[in-house]
């Protein structure tokens, strides 16, 4: 049941609309005067408010003024005698909702009053999925202890309330859209837009008009009007996806607009302002792009103002069980199952594995396993599957023997597999097996493997 406050300071008016609002079923209060209502308000926490726009003291325009601010606004309707309908216009002006006219008509009254209260449950619910949604983005969200976990989130944190422009840098599944979102919903942006584009899905001949909207006519096929990315996120944030896969062409339109604030819609003569903050990512090494002339090296710069860098998880293997636990959680709650946690060989396993497609990859292994798991425990057997299909690098072709393996024979096999697959070069064999230079050099002369011999170490 919906709270109305009715102000008047005539006591028969008050009166009159007490009985036709409780008649309807609304809780009613009243105050005599805008003070005495702001007093109430604090208090009671109405949906709607009824006020009058004349009163002693306080008038309606100045309590509208001075009402609480988002969660707590109430919708508020003004009443003005007829012929003073410009301060009405003020007080609409001024954020109420709607407007009536004394002698007041009950039939509009009630209309009037029902939409206010569905205005405000739909306002309430909005503010509710709004604080989920910065809850979903906000810094808890964004799982990791590691240094460079830690230090790449210090920097987030100090790029959000300003306007830079901001280059994410990671590889594949490292979080840079997550990210992006965190920085727009922890911005002053965050009621505004968050319009993500991924620059290398859209065809090379669409892109222009998909960032930057066109005029009927305009091409083949543009019928109508149609607002572009850009201006669709005004006044928010646009993350632009993939930069590094933008057509020089259209390297060049964006630069235009960084400079100028305003974009042109194809076809069209007209410039229009816009205000919006450009979040990049890309998982191209954009130096190199730039020296084989791909890339704009002023575009470049006027990307990455601050430039943020995911390390990937194999660097950040420190994260890698708080991660597990995040996801479990996560999938408990979508699929309605209760794992408590992973199994000591289970996460050996996880660890020791090299994530290319980082936190996206372990996500989706952990997803599957929930689904997977029939016991209070992820163990080996639920990630099994997994794990082998996306370990199966080829490397390790080998049928099993029933019993017996040698170790040190195996091991022995793969590092000269290694070595031939460098050609004999051992700090590309030590990186092949994701070892570092010494440790291939000390397991190789450990097992007393024939040349080649040792070289400088490069
Ligand atoms: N630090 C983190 N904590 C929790 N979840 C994370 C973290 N980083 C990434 N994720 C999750 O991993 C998945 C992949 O992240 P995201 O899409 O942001 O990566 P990306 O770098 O944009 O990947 P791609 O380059 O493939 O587009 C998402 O579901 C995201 O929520
Ligand atoms: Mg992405």
């Amino acid at each position: 049941m919906s709270v109305i406050l009715v102000i008047d300071d005539e006591k028969l008016q008050r009166d009159i609309l007490r009985t036709i609002l409780e008649d309807e079923g609304f809780e009613t209060h009243t105050a005599s005067s805008a003070e005495e209502g702001l007093e109430i308000i604090k208090k009671i926490r109405p949906d709607v408010v009824l006020t009058d726009l004349k009163m002693e003291g306080m008038d309606g325009i100045e309590l509208i003024d001075s009402l609480p601010e988002e969660p707590f606004k109430p919708t508020t309707i003004v009443m003005t005698a007829f012929g003073t309908i410009s301060s009405a216009v003020d007080a609409i002006k001024k954020g109420a909702f709607d407007y009536l006219t004394k002698p007041l008509d009950k039939e509009l009254l009630l209309v009037t009053i029902k939409r206010a209260a569905e205005r405000a449950i739909l306002q309430k619910e909005n503010l509710r999925l709004q604080k989920d949604l910065y809850g979903k983005f906000s810094f808890e969200g964004i799982v990791g202890h590691s240094q460079k976990m830690v230090e790449a989130i210090e920097v987030v944190k100090k790029v959000c309330s300003s306007n830079v422009n901001v280059l994410i840098l990671g590889e594949s599944g490292t979080g840079k859209e997550l990210i992006a979102r965190a920085i727009h919903y922890n911005s002053p942006r965050k009621t505004k837009p968050f319009v993500a584009v991924n620059c290398a899905a859209i065809p090379e001949n669409l892109i222009e008009s998909e960032l930057f909207g066109h005029e009927p006519g305009s091409f083949t096929g543009a019928t109508s009007r149609s607002i572009g990315l850009f201006e669709s996120a005004n006044n928010g944030t646009i993350f632009l996806d993939e930069i590094g896969d933008l057509p020089a062409l259209t390297q060049s339109k964006i630069l235009r607009v960084l400079q100028d604030k305003e974009i042109r819609r194809v076809g069209s003569r007209d410039s229009i302002k816009i205000n919006v903050r450009i979040i990049s990512a890309t998982n191209k090494d954009l130096e190199k792009e730039i020296i084989n002339k791909t890339f704009r090296e002023d575009l470049f710069y006027r990307l990455k103002v601050i430039t943020i860098n995911l390390p990937p998880l194999r660097e950040r293997k420190e994260d890698i069980p708080d991660l597990v636990s995040f996801f479990i959680k996560k999938y408990n709650r979508e699929f309605g199952k209760r794992i408590n946690g992973i199994d000591d060989n289970a996460m050996k396993a996880i660890i020791e594995y090299h994530w290319p497609g980082n936190i996206r990859q372990l996500e989706s292994v952990i997803e599957r396993a929930v689904i997977m798991c029939e016991t209070r425990n992820i163990s080996l057997k639920d990630i099994k599957s997994e794990l082998r299909f996306i370990q199966g690098s080829g490397i390790l072709d080998i049928d099993l023997p029933d019993e017996g393996i040698n170790f040190d024979e195996l091991e022995k096999e793969l590092l000269k597999k290694a070595m031939e697959k460098a050609n004999g070069v051992a700090a590309k064999a030590a990186k092949l097996l994701g070892m570092t230079y010494k440790t291939f050099w000390y397991r190789w002369e450990k097992l007393g493997s024939s040349s080649p011999k040792k070289e400088a170490v490069p």
